[in-house]
Parts: C-alpha cells; structure tokens; sequence
C-alpha cells in the first residue's frame, strides 16, 4: 500500500477568521487534506503572544475547530488538536533555540514587521518561529499548506531541522510549504495583507451586515472605473470573465460594485455559517481530546529519538 505524505497546517486562535486565513489556508486545505496524513493543530500558544484574556483564549479556540469543521474538514480524517495538550512542542521549541542565533530570529518578517508597527515584542514572539518549527517537525510532516505570509516560517524551520540534522545526525525531515497559486496574499479593506492586526478584514463568519460594512468600508481612490481593492477581493469569489460583465456593466460605480461583492460572498458563506451554527461546544471538546490523545502518541515518540540524540537520557 502506497503511504501516504504526513502534512500539518496550523492556525493561531486569536479572534475571528477572516477571508484571508480562509483563501490563504483553510480552502486549499479542505481541497487537499484528504489525500494526506494530515494533522491540523490550533496554535493557541502562538495566540497567547498577543491574547491576555482567558475567557477570549477559550472561546477563539473552540472557534477556530468549530469554522475548522464548518468549512469542511471532517475530524475522522485528520487529527485535530490544540499545541497546548501536546507538551513535546516546548520542549522541541527549547532545544531549537538553543541551536539558532539571535541575528537568524531578529531576520524574522513577523517580528520585524511588528516591531516596526510600535507592537510590544515579548521574548514568545520574538522565538515564535522556532516554536512553529517544533509544530512541523515534531511530526515530520512533508508538506505545510499557509499563506503566502508564512513562507519564511517554513523556511525557519527546514534551517532549525537542518541544524538539529548537522549537530546530532539525520533526525528531521526537511519541510516544503504549499502555497496556493494566484492566491498568495489576501488584501485587505485597505489594500495592505488582510490580518486582524492591521484591522482590515472582512469576516468569514459574520453576519451579512457585519460583511457589508466591512466591504462598504474598503479604500476606494476615485481615480479609473475599477476600484483595484474591491476586484482583488472580488477575484476570489468569481473568475475573471464572470467578473469582466459584472465590471464593464457597473463601470465607475463603486456602490453597485461593492453591492455585488456583498452578494458574491453571502453566496460562498451562508451554507458554511449554517453549518458552524450547529457545532456545540461538546463536539468540539469530544475532537480535541481524541486529537490529544493521537498527537501525543506520534510526538511522544519522536521526542524519545531526539532525546537520545542530545544526550539528555541516560
Ligand atoms: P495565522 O493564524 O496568522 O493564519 C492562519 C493561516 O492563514 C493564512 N493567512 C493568509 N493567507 C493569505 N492572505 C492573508 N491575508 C492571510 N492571513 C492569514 C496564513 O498564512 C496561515 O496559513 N504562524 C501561523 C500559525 C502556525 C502554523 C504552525 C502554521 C503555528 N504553527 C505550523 C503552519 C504550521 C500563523 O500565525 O498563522
């Protein structure tokens, strides 16, 4: 029987999904996921570098299972956990930044770009990376379907493994990401990469007013008859001939434009928040603990091998 290759995917729990995570990661994961041995992880201790709230971090945790499975991942056919239940990942994340530089981290895009947007680095941000590295390589998972946003993560990792490899002899195996085509990154209302914390999302989940005041609020400059910021969203929603009627018929009207994007998105989401809807709290507390109970036995495992190789059992 041919096995199949090990891929793991994460998201961190830190508010509502927005139709970039969605573009970005979920859908070409749900197109995908089942053609792999496939581990999805919550990435609650990532969020916890931004989240100071328990009653958030619970509720963003059971959200993020619960639009998990509304959009269509079924939890029989992948292990869904959440990072915390597993402790392996921080002590792989320990031996990792042991083996990397301060300079190799301070290069990290996620980190320079907060820093640069007066964000308070904590020392969990800042060794974020290596704590995404122990997520993949803990598994050695093959393939990591993210955004575009991502891409330097996965190459942090491949550098941690392959250090890991030098230092102690072939432990890892060397992670590819899976970017999906012509997706790349998602903009938001404004134009710049749509991420909660820039503020310029527009929900996956809201209600159709929420959605229509996300969209009537993207930046519009009057200049041309195509509003650039409304077609890059509107893009991921219909192909481009459906998208050349509906342009040249609204031609300069940004009203009409946004209306129809309005519409376009209702049509992808309402089935999916239907389907959100009817996930209890308990079903989500029932696949967490199964996805535990899994992940636990595959890093307990890999973390026996490691272990001997830094020479920490005796
Ligand atoms: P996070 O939680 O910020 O985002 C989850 C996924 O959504 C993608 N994404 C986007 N894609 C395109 N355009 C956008 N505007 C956009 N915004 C978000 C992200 O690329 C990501 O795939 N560090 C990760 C979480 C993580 C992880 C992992 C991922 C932790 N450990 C291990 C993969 C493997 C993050 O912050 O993603």
């Amino acid at each position: 029987m041919e096995t199949k290759k090990r891929l793991l995917t994460g998201m961190q729990s830190t508010g509502d999904l927005h139709i970039g995570n969605y573009f970005g990661a979920l859908k070409p994961f749900v197109d995908t996921y089942k053609a792999y041995d496939s581990i999805i992880m919550v990435a609650d201790l990532h969020a916890l570098t931004s989240i100071r709230d328990a009653s958030i971090m619970r509720q963003n945790i059971l959200n993020v299972v619960r639009d998990y499975v509304a959009v269509g991942v079924d939890p029989k056919q992948a292990i869904l956990f959440k990072q915390s239940d597993v402790p392996a990942h921080t002590e792989l994340a320990w031996i990792f930044e042991c083996l990397v530089s301060v300079p190799f981290l301070m290069q990290a895009h996620a980190y320079k770009d907060k820093v640069a947007k007066g964000i308070d680095a904590s020392a969990g941000l800042f060794n974020y990376p290596m704590l995404m590295a122990s997520d993949i390589l803990l598994y050695d998972a093959e393939v990591v379907p993210v955004g575009e946003d991502q891409r330097q993560h996965i190459e942090y990792a491949r550098e941690a493994g392959g250090k890991f490899n030098r230092a102690f002899g072939d432990t890892f195996v060397e992670p590819q990401e899976m970017i999906i085509k012509g997706v790349g990154i998602v903009a938001g209302t404004d134009g710049q990469k749509m991420s909660k914390s820039y503020k310029n999302t527009i929900p996956l989940f809201g209600t159709k007013d929420e959605v229509a005041r996300a969209v009537m609020s993207i930046v519009t400059d009057s200049s041309g008859e195509r509003p650039q910021n409304v077609y890059a969203i509107h893009q991921l929603f219909k192909n481009k001939a459906e998208l050349e009627i509906v342009y040249e018929e609204h031609k300069g009207k940004y009203k009409n434009l946004k209306d129809a994007l309005i519409e376009d998105i209702e049509n992808v989401i309402a089935p999916m928040r239907e389907k959100r809807e009817s996930i209890t709290d308990a079903d989500i507390k029932d696949i967490l603990k199964d996805g535990a109970e899994k992940a636990n036995e595959r890093a307990v495992r890999k973390m026996e091998v490691v272990r001997k190789k830094i020479g920490v059992t005796l």
